[in-house]
């Protein structure tokens, strides 16, 4: 039966689960990296109330160790008790919850603890430790008590034909095992169960579990952060100003793909909706590169507007056109709606007040290859202006896009009257 034992002085550690049988060295059981730590030790957190901020990320003070209940059963079973038991398995992202175990013995009545065997790490603590309910599905239930939780898996099976099913996808053999594993189950006590030490390490923490360690108490967590490409931008308040460059490293840590992390610093503003912004972790780069309906845009993002919210606007607005439609967007941007129309073979005139937006328009069109290229024109300048010589010139166009919360109803009036003595058909605006 598995034990708790001393924590040996120099351990290899990694993102898993330290599997100390008696007398046997610690065995490295997790996915990715393996680093050495040394000494491991056992964190005891304080409360969410007496723990200190942190101005520095110290990743050391996220190894969290927590002891849980874990089932050793014989390999033959491994798979269809994997199946019933799926609901008491610990789940946490980047943890393995259940693993070969080559160390182990069990023996042949199916004692759990001779040979090779299929262990199932349960989600149920051995130990208490504060703020549990941070991590995936960890609980209190049964906690300290054994008998409890043998008690709790045998309950799985004992409504046979509720709880007992397995998924169609389940093998043959396993069908064939089930009643064998079920009657195992049944006959299941305390002593078969093992205590086993996790290792939650840093990289198992999530932005938000680390933050909430990191910040003071009574300070709002800043969940709500956008990704632009491999940047991300958040919108800190005051009271996160000590903590901003940690912040700014967690969030460089845990958000995938990001490699920079900038702070806005006064609200989007101007008319280009642009915003000052200051780079608190990884390298300064600011040109974004955005996948976004099937084209690739390009910008730097301290120049002109960009957000990722409005993808499926964009998809809208674009699917919703008929091939022979004619697109006017007064206010262009990078071309979010302009360069897929025209790769769909739209004709289109595209606008922006902005010269860095239609810049950096022109060069997304040609790397999306808009075919032939006129397809495509572009001017710079004020919507209005930009509405009125097209209604004035007698070009055609049959929808006219306004993306421009701040203030499109505004630019309506040029559509008064404009079309009282013109042939060209009348446009739907969006
Ligand atoms: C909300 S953004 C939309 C950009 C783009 N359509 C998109 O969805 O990403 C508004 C755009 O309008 C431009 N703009 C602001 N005032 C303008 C004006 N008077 N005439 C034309 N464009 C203007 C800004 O530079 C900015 O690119």
């Amino acid at each position: 039966m598995g034990v708790l034992v001393p924590w040996r002085s120099r351990v290899r550690t990694g993102w898993g689960v330290l599997s100390f049988l008696s007398g046997r060295p610690g065995v490295l059981r997790g996915l990715g990296p393996s680093r050495e730590v040394a000494p491991l030790q056992r964190v005891h957190y304080r409360t969410m109330a007496q723990r200190p901020a942190m101005v520095q990320l110290d990743r050391t003070q996220f190894d969290l160790i927590v002891s849980v209940f874990a089932l050793a059963v014989p390999p033959a079973w491994g798979s269809a008790l994997r199946h019933v038991l799926a609901h008491h398995v610990v789940r946490i992202r980047g943890l393995r919850g259940i693993f070969q175990d080559s160390h182990g013995d069990h023996t042949s009545d199916g004692n759990a603890t001779a040979g090779n065997s299929v262990v199932l790490l349960l989600r149920y603590l051995a130990s208490s430790i504060d703020d549990q309910h941070l991590f995936g599905n960890l609980s209190r239930a049964g906690d300290g008590s054994r008998e409890k939780v043998a008690r709790l898996l045998a309950s799985t099976v004992e409504d046979e034909r509720g709880t007992l099913k397995l998924p169609s996808s389940a093998s043959r053999h396993d069908k064939v095992l089930l009643p064998e594993a079920r009657r195992y189950l049944l006959a299941l006590d305390g002593d078969h169960l093992r205590v086993e030490d996790i290792h939650l390490g840093y990289e198992l923490w999530n932005a938000d579990q680390v933050l909430k360690r990191i910040l003071p108490c009574d300070a709002t967590v800043p969940t709500s952060f956008e990704s632009v490409g491999h940047i991300v931008h958040l919108n800190l308040r005051d009271e996160h100003e000590p903590y901003k460059a940690v912040i700014g490293q967690v969030l460089l840590d845990k958000v995938k793909g990001s490699r920079t992390v900038v702070n806005k610093v006064d609200s989007t503003g101007g008319p280009f909706r642009t915003f000052q912004m200051e780079v608190l972790a990884g390298e300064p780069n600011l040109r974004a590169s955005v996948r976004e309906n099937g084209c690739t845009f390009q910008f730097d993002y301290s120049k002109v507007y960009w957000n990722s919210r409005l993808e499926t606007e964009h998809r809208r607005i674009v699917e919703s056109l008929s091939p022979t439609d004619i697109l006017a967007d007064g206010f262009a941007g990078v071309g979010p709606f302009a360069i897929p129309a025209a790769k769909r073979g739209n004709r289109v005139y595209a606008n922006d007040l902005n010269p860095d937006s239609i810049l950096h328009l022109v060069e997304n069109a040609s790397r999306n290859r808009v075919d032939p290229p006129e397809l495509l024109t572009t001017s710079t300048g004020c919507a209005r202006q930009f509405f009125r010589s097209l209604i004035e010139s007698e070009t055609p166009f049959t929808v006219a896009v306004m993306n421009f919360p701040a203030g499109s109803p505004e630019f309506l009036d040029v559509f008064r009257y404009a079309y009282r003595s013109k042939a060209t058909p009348l446009p739907t605006v969006s």
